[in-house]
């Protein structure tokens, strides 16, 4: 049947062929785009190879075993960093090959390589010199936020700390990022791995200089950590007094593959940086992937490594950043910057003013007008709603006034314009001031109260008028989402349990340094702007406390105890932000630096109900010089309802908050601490009750430890239900209007009978579906056309065949008792779909009529049988998968 919505839908599927299509041999691959044919490996220790005969390196004991095997593989890059990653990524030329190495003794594991786009920023904006508009006219509002600002007085600036930055590179020929690169300058040194054509689909080309003047990313990274004072916008980094080394990974434009990212990583840790950030990654929920991996190793060796959270907060919760999903890195959420940069104009005829307006740059009007109120009434609620009255002047040469409410602003705007009407002041009636849509008008919202006086004055017969400065007249306005989580921030937490993001930094709207040959300077907001603020928080916090790996290794613990806890909104009564998009708060740096209360750890991780560790402990020393009288209390932020009611899918960014709380019982309640004393508190949680358990509840909040001089805190983080029983496979109608998951001819049919596929001019299969969550495994086998074995999951309302009419029987108590004639592909740790994406949804497309191994599909009559596992579930039990059955699949020997 060719459906209505097949057609709808072809150029997506289309376009999503060439980047999600499975690769020429099957991987384990995740949502993230994967290179085919690339794997990288992860080799033993030489010690524990079995026939290392004289090899010296445990490399080359797998390659000859390898070659024994007579394995076809390229090397295309080795990692031999022992204690930190030894191994290679290397090409491979077909399936049985990739079976032979994960089956060579030596080789530990063998992964994709995965590729991470370009960061996407929620904001870019290029500044245009002095006096453009949407500067921000503090430009350390970020450093006053977070008492950054307080440390530089007190003269720390990340003196002697060496921060690897690992990102396109940086233009360190910008004068407020030293003018130069090598010792004597702020960026030490550094490689440039891919070169400026790289773009993550083609070969790399390395050389030692990572200058950037194309991209910017890297550039404007670098001033946050340290762009030197006294430059023309009088902006300072965070540790302007560290050293800087630049790893360049993308070229200047295009993704990176890990291939490059590992080599970057192991690079930064052998040159000896104390620090290392990358404001990249992929939405991901899982952390399997070898970046991760050696990512979460270096934090292990000691290195605080701070990685992006990511900007997908719109997709909603479960969908953390990978290598940020690394466990013990530090992955950063963003805040808002508390000053936004508005606009405003001059009063004429009247004491008053100035009044802002919602603009960020200039109202187009150049010349002084008087204003006419269209009504005398300041609690009109349908103001021009209507066609004007007659009596109407000719608007023309006035700066017209009019009342927000009732109808759109467009209809006011076209009333207005219909008696010539052609500058408009909309003031607010209590809706609120943000930015407003008014098309092509030339129109704009001020406040109401600015608003009611100038009607009032109109109303009296006063002459008023008004002008707009074209330049200068850009006010510091607090911003209505300042302090707040910004709201592109990814929501965790992963699909293990771990507490992503950790914690929060500036990152929206942030004034940074830019490459010169791309304006200098740029407004840029993205987790990319909070990740290298956090950086550079701890080359001042190394600075303070010593490099050791121990300082080090607690950073986390000690910015997620001193974070300053973030509300969900500006309004009174409104709950704490979830921890699972806001971390433990927005990190506080003076208090991370000098605060007296050590709490470790810094997370209590509470898992599902099924895995719940109800009873946590954690230990409170008193780091200072007096007695300190403590006392412990509860504080609970708002419960993620993080699926949609009555439905499988994730509720949408921003997440809904329940004000159920958790209920928290900490024994002893209060003790005093001699100087250098600790105590161990126990904290009993118990989940909120009243919550719908199906819609997967996230609990979280804090357990505060108050002393007269001081208040830390621990964060704690659980789930209402059992992740065991969260739904997998989308086999909803949702997007496409059929349901998934289906298979696909090659001519845009979707297949609910019995078809035939000979494999010649294009006559294939594939198998379309969509996950609702994430999976540890999924894979896909060819079954018997007549298999036993009721699917958990029944894709449509229409009879798969005689097949169903066996009588419904007890299913196989083990995941390997299923009959299946062989594998067609499988998949390890990927992440559920996320609607907004280009390409939400994963295809399979059965090219050639061959196993997974590439061996030929015998001709015959077949089933496609796709199994995931639930997550928490065990991968030997068929009754912890979901499973879904095809129509009837002929097979043709072509
Ligand atoms: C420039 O920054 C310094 C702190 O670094 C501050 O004291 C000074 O007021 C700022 N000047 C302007 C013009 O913003
Ligand atoms: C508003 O007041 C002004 C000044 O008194 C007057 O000229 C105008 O007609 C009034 N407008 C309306 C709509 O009543
Ligand atoms: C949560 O429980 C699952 C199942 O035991 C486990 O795999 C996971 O590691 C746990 N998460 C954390 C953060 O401990
Ligand atoms: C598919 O092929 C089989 C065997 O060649 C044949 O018996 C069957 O009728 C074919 N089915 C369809 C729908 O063409
Ligand atoms: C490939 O897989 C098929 C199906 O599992 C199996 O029958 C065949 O023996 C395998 N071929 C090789 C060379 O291992």
């Amino acid at each position: 049947m060719k459906s209505a919505v097949f057609f709808a839908l072809l150029p997506t599927l289309l376009s999503a062929t060439s980047v999600l299509a499975v690769a020429p041999i099957p991987q384990k691959i995740s949502n993230l785009p994967t290179v085919p044919n690339k794997f990288i490996i992860e080799v033993d220790d030489l010690a524990s190879i079995p026939n290392k005969r004289s090899f010296t390196r445990s490399l080359d004991a797998v390659y000859s075993a390898l070659n024994a095997r007579d394995v076809q593989y390229e090397v295309n890059k080795e990692y031999d960093t022992d204690g930190v990653f030894v191994g290679a990524a290397l090409t491979l030329s077909s399936a049985e090959d990739v079976r032979a190495v994960e089956e060579t003794p030596g080789v530990k594991a063998i992964r994709p390589v995965r590729a991470f786009k370009q960061p996407i920023l929620a904001k870019k904006h290029v500044v245009t010199g002095h006096n453009d508009p949407e500067l921000p006219a503090d430009t350390l509002s970020t450093h006053v936020m977070t008492g950054v600002d307080k440390l530089h007085a007190e003269g720390n600036v990340g003196a002697g700390i060496k921060i690897g930055i690992i990102d396109t590179g940086i233009d360190y020929k910008h004068a407020s990022l030293g003018g130069g690169i090598g010792g004597n300058f702020l960026v030490a040194g550094g490689y440039d791995f891919v070169g400026d054509a790289y773009n993550g689909n083609n070969d790399p080309v390395p050389d030692a200089d990572p200058y950037d003047n194309c991209n910017g990313h890297g550039t404007h990274v670098a001033g946050i950590i340290a762009a030197q004072p006294g430059n023309e916008y009088n902006i300072t980094g965070v540790a302007y007094g560290s050293k800087i080394y630049s790893y360049r990974v993308f070229g200047c434009s295009g993704s990176v593959t890990e291939e490059v990212l590992v080599d970057a990583l192991i690079r930064g840790y052998k040159d000896g940086n104390d620090i290392l950030t990358l404001s990249l990654g992929g939405a991901d929920g899982w952390s399997a992937s070898s970046s991760a991996i050696v990512a979460g190793r270096l934090a292990d060796l000691g290195k605080i490594v701070t990685i992006a959270a990511g900007n997908d907060g719109a997709a909603g919760s479960w969908y953390s950043s990978s290598p940020g999903n690394a466990h013990d890195v530090i992955s950063v959420a963003s805040v808002e910057n508390t000053v936004i940069s508005l606009q405003s104009a001059i009063v004429h005829g009247a004491t008053y003013g100035p009044i802002v307006y919602f603009g960020t740059r200039p109202f187009p009007v150049t010349t002084e007008l008087p204003i006419y109120a269209i009504s005398n009434s300041t609690t009109i609620s349908n103001d021009a709603c209507d066609p004007l009255p007659d009596s109407t002047p000719d608007l023309s040469s006035y700066l017209v006034i009019v009342r927000r409410g009732s109808c759109t602003f467009i209809t006011k705007l076209a009333n207005i314009a219909a008696k010539g009407g052609k500058a408009t002041l909309i003031y607010d009636n209590g809706n609120g001031f943000a930015g407003i849509s008014v098309g092509t008008y030339v129109a704009t919202l001020i406040q109401a109260a600015d608003g009611e006086f100038l009607v009032n004055q109109f109303a009296a017969g006063d002459k008023i008028s008004i002008s707009f400065p074209q330049t200068g007249g850009a006010v510091d306005f607090p911003s209505e989402t300042g302090g707040l989580v910004s709201t592109f921030t990814s929501y965790g937490p992963s699909n293990d349990f771990y507490f992503k993001p950790a914690v929060a930094a500036p990152g929206g709207n942030i004034l940074s340094t830019y490459p010169l040959a791309l304006g200098g300077f740029a407004v840029l907001s993205g987790t990319s702007m909070a990740t290298p603020f956090l950086a550079g928080t701890s080359a001042l916090y190394l600075n303070a406390k010593g490099k050791s790996a121990g300082v080090a290794k607690a950073a986390r613990d000690v910015f997620e105890t001193t974070a300053t806890k973030i509300p969900s909104s500006k309004t009174d009564g409104d709950p704490l932000q979830t921890l699972t998009q806001a971390g433990a708060g927005l990190v506080d740096a003076y208090k991370a630096i000098h605060g007296t209360t050590v709490i470790s750890p810094g997370e209590l991780v509470l898992n599902d109900t099924a895995h719940f560790k109800g009873i946590q402990t954690f230990t409170v020393k008193n780091t200072g010089r007096t007695n300190k009288r403590y006392t412990l209390s509860h504080v609970p932020a708002g419960t993620a309802l993080t699926i949609q009611e009555g439905s499988i899918l994730a509720e949408v960014g921003p997440v809904p908050l329940s004000t159920n709380y958790a209920s928290v019982t900490v024994v002893p309640s209060s003790f005093s601490l001699a100087p250098g004393r600790s105590q161990v508190v126990v904290a009993v949680i118990k989940p909120p009750a009243g919550v719908d358990a199906s819609r997967y509840p996230i609990y979280s909040g804090f357990i505060d430890v108050t002393s007269a001089s001081d208040v830390t805190h621990v964060s704690y983080l659980g789930l209402v239900g059992s992740l065991k029983n969260k739904q997998v496979v989308d086999n909803t109608d949702a997007f496409f209007g059929i349901k998934t998951p289906v298979i696909i001819d090659a001519t845009g049919n979707w297949q609910e009978a019995a078809t035939n596929y000979t494999f010649a001019n294009g006559d294939w299969p594939s198998l379309l579906w969509k996950l609702a969550f994430g999976t540890p495994a999924l894979r896909v086998d060819l079954v018997s056309a007549a298999i036993n074995l009721k699917p958990t999951l029944s894709a449509r309302g229409f009879p798969f065949g005689p097949f169903f009419t066996f009588p419904t029987k007890h299913r196989s108590g083990s995941y390997a008792q299923v009959k299946i004639v062989g594998p067609l592909a499988s998949f390890d740790y990927i992440p559920r779909h996320d609607d907004l994406d280009n390409a939400p949804y994963s295809l399979f497309n059965l090219e050639t009529s061959t196993f997974a191994n590439g061996t030929t599909i015998p001709s015959g009559t077949y089933r496609v049988l796709l199994r995931a596992l639930r997550v928490t579930g065990n991968p030997l039990l068929e009754e912890d998968y979901e499973s879904w059955l095809s129509p009837i699949v002929g097979i043709t020997a072509p």
